[in-house]
């Protein structure tokens, strides 16, 4: 693929060479010496129009290890505050002979446009409440690496589904390796219709934690909400948070995955957050290698004179 827009666009067979690829950094990045030089001479903007931590470092050690070189670019602090467009923003940054743009951005289909606009390759970093790509790739690539091959696992994804892109690159890339997928949530934040996407739905905690494999705990998004959706943090925390003695009362242990950033005891206490159950920090330490293998199966249809 020449870009990487959203899981929409991957087969499963892209996904599965991400895997591959990514064990290979992953052995590498455990080495004493962590470089190596697959991306020299290619140079990489990350564009970040909205708020990040773990993706935005983790692209950035990404692109390090592989030795690209690396602009950082904030919305926040940037020209974009005077008024101008994302294509000037971008063009201009391009002159600069960028080869690989990896862009977060609040409006959902934002990379999409731009890669119909700009000549480079383009990673979606999150765009608005529609997809994550490499947060999908991560998270299943944390799903085989704890329990082996996701094909007919049960993954249930649990909160703000609504406004999640982290759910729907999810459950796009769950489906596509064979995973049976089912949300859990408030009727409010679970889209209309979403059955047609092949999931099942249950409104029922603990029903869907008895009956999962892995339990994907979403933040729920408080600023991309109106508040009229949505049960007040309490009831939400009672009915959809999850805590020790829940997971406790199930007949099996079920490993628990978070994207971050946690509202630590709201859909998650400290104490499972914490747990020998939860797999949070591996999901981010597994972050850079994925993103490593993204990078490189991008950044390898790049012709370089
Ligand atoms: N999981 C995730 O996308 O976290 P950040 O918003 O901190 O990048």
């Amino acid at each position: 693929v020449d870009h990487v827009l959203g899981i929409k666009y991957l087969t499963p067979q892209d996904i599965q060479l991400v895997h591959q690829t990514a064990d290979q950094f992953k052995e590498v990045i455990n080495r004493p010496i962590k470089k190596v030089p697959s991306l020299r001479d290619i140079t990489v903007a990350n564009l970040f129009f909205e708020n990040s931590t773990r993706t935005k470092l983790s692209f950035e050690l990404a692109e390090k290890r592989l030795s690209a070189d690396v602009i950082n670019f904030s919305a926040a602090q940037s020209s974009v505050k005077k008024g101008e467009t994302l294509i000037d923003t971008v063009n201009n940054i391009l002159a600069m002979k960028v080869d690989v743009v990896v862009m977060r951005h609040p409006n959902p289909g934002a990379g999409v446009f731009l890669s119909n606009h700009i000549n480079a390759r383009i990673v979606n970093a999150g765009d608005g409440a529609h997809e994550h790509p490499t947060q999908a790739l991560l998270d299943s690539y944390s799903i085989r690496e704890k329990l082996g091959d996701i094909s007919g696992k049960k993954v249930v994804i649990v909160g703000d589904i609504l406004h999640s892109r982290v759910a729907l690159s999810n459950i796009f890339c769950l489906q596509k390796l064979g995973a049976e997928v089912m949300v859990c949530g408030p009727a409010t934040l679970i889209p209309k219709h979403i059955e047609k996407l092949g999931v099942m739905v249950e409104l029922d905690l603990r029903k869907a934690l008895q009956w999962c494999d892995v339990a994907n705990m979403l933040r729920v998004q408080n600023e991309r909400m109106d508040i009229s959706y949505f049960p007040s943090v309490r009831e939400y925390t009672q009915q959809y948070g999850v805590n020790m003695e829940l997971l406790q009362s199930l007949d099996k242990e079920i490993t628990i995955m978070h994207p971050g950033p946690i509202n630590r005891g709201v859909e998650i206490t400290s104490e499972v957050a914490d747990s020998d159950q939860a797999i949070i920090l591996n999901q981010v330490e597994n972050g850079v290698a994925v993103r490593m293998a993204v990078l490189y199966l991008v950044a390898s249809k790049i012709k370089r004179n």
